[in-house]
């Protein structure tokens, strides 16, 4: 067993990486249940939602979970970057014939705070990651108190290091990464790495395990990352397919086609990868007009809607990663022991970190 399947007490390696607005307690039981960690994104629900996923959770399981939390810096409202962001779409406002001086409102990704915390003590749950680094001190001193073991992404070395100080577990998050970049001390995007130069870099600098995320999404992936030093890996995209992920029909479509995907910052204002669409392509795919995350999504939200409603996804966040070609469409259970099955065959039985 590696040491991180005795930090995490899971029988394998695998990691359903949390995926806010594509999976909720059904995945991370399913993934639970059949020996890997299942994880709950709490981005965009509220504490009392935090609650009632979690008791699902512990009603169907008691193998270990992980919960996890965005924490960037909640940004200063930027008036006039938002009127100028809402200028750059109100071409699209006038085909949809939408009022682009209405306010609109929709899910928000809430950022670590009081309340969560609050709501971790009370939970307790075995494990806790974080994106775009770590919440202010006090914060994480609290949730390290209850016990939970913590883990954060890195995307540079740098990153690594700073999270090594905190963190059980580091997850390296590759350049094929589907979802937001969880940087978080550079804004750069030149200094992100692909995930089979990350995962060696940061399995050199730290002395805690690394956890491989970023473009894995079948065995032959999985074994390459455990033998590059990875302790374990985390899968997205992998499990985007599965009837347990919530993502729409039209993402879910938009999976079994061939358009490549991008990084880019005009969906919510933070690079991000998806399937490129409409917006991606014209807009961005990274545009300097885009306020800061999580302020560019008010204005999109009326256009997806509107686009949704004629059957397109012309202006819909399609996260996925590089990798999407190889997700399958299998029970999030199933995939995870044939992965781990299928890995162990290509390694001829043996795991790397063992
Ligand atoms: C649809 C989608 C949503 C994601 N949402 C989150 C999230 O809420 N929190 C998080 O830490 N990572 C999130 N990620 C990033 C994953 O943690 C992980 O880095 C990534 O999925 C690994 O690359 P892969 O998609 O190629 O497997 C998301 C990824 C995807 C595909």
């Amino acid at each position: 067993m590696s040491s991180l399947q005795a930090l995490f007490g899971t029988a394998l390696p695998i990691i359903q990486a949390p995926m806010a607005g594509a999976n909720l307690s059904a995945m991370a039981i399913a993934v639970s249940e059949a020996g890997g960690l299942g994880s709950l994104p709490c981005a965009m629900l509220s504490p009392d939602q935090v609650r009632r996923e979690v008791q699902t959770i512990r009603t169907a399981t008691a193998k270990p979970f992980n919960l996890n939390f965005f924490c960037h810096t909640p940004p200063v409202p930027d008036r006039q970057r938002e009127a100028a962001w809402l200028d750059r779409l109100r071409p699209y406002y006038r085909e949809f014939g939408l009022d682009a001086n209405a306010p609109a409102g929709g899910p928000t990704r809430g950022a670590f705070d009081e309340a969560l915390c609050a709501v971790v003590e009370e939970l307790r749950p075995p494990v806790v990651s974080f994106h775009f680094g770590l919440p202010p001190e006090p914060l994480l001193r609290r949730v390290k108190e209850t016990g939970a073991k913590i883990l954060s992404s890195a995307t540079t070395v740098a990153e690594a290091a700073f999270l090594a100080e905190w963190c059980d577990a580091i997850i390296a998050q590759g350049l094929e990464a589907g979802g937001h970049r969880g940087m978080f001390l550079t804004a750069d995007l030149d200094t992100q790495l692909g995930t089979l130069a990350l995962v060696p870099a940061i399995v050199d600098a730290v002395t805690v395990p690394v956890i491989a995320a970023g473009g894995l999404a079948d065995a032959r992936g999985i074994a390459a990352a455990l033998t590059l030093g990875a302790a374990a890996v985390q899968l997205g995209t992998a499990y985007l397919g599965c009837p347990e992920s919530t993502i729409s029909d039209l993402h879910r479509a938009a999976l079994t086609g061939s358009a490549p995907t991008a990084i880019t910052n005009v969906i919510t204002g933070r690079p991000s990868r998806g399937i490129v669409n409409r917006l991606v392509r014209e807009v961005g795919p990274i545009s300097p007009l885009a306020p800061s995350f999580p302020n560019a999504l008010p204005a999109i939200l009326p256009l997806r809607a509107a686009a949704e409603a004629r059957g397109s996804a012309d202006f819909s966040p399609l996260w996925a990663g590089q990798a999407y070609p190889l997700s399958r469409a299998l029970p999030a259970g199933a995939l995870t022991r044939q992965l781990m099955t299928e890995s162990l065959s290509i390694l001829g039985g043996r795991r790397p970190a063992e």
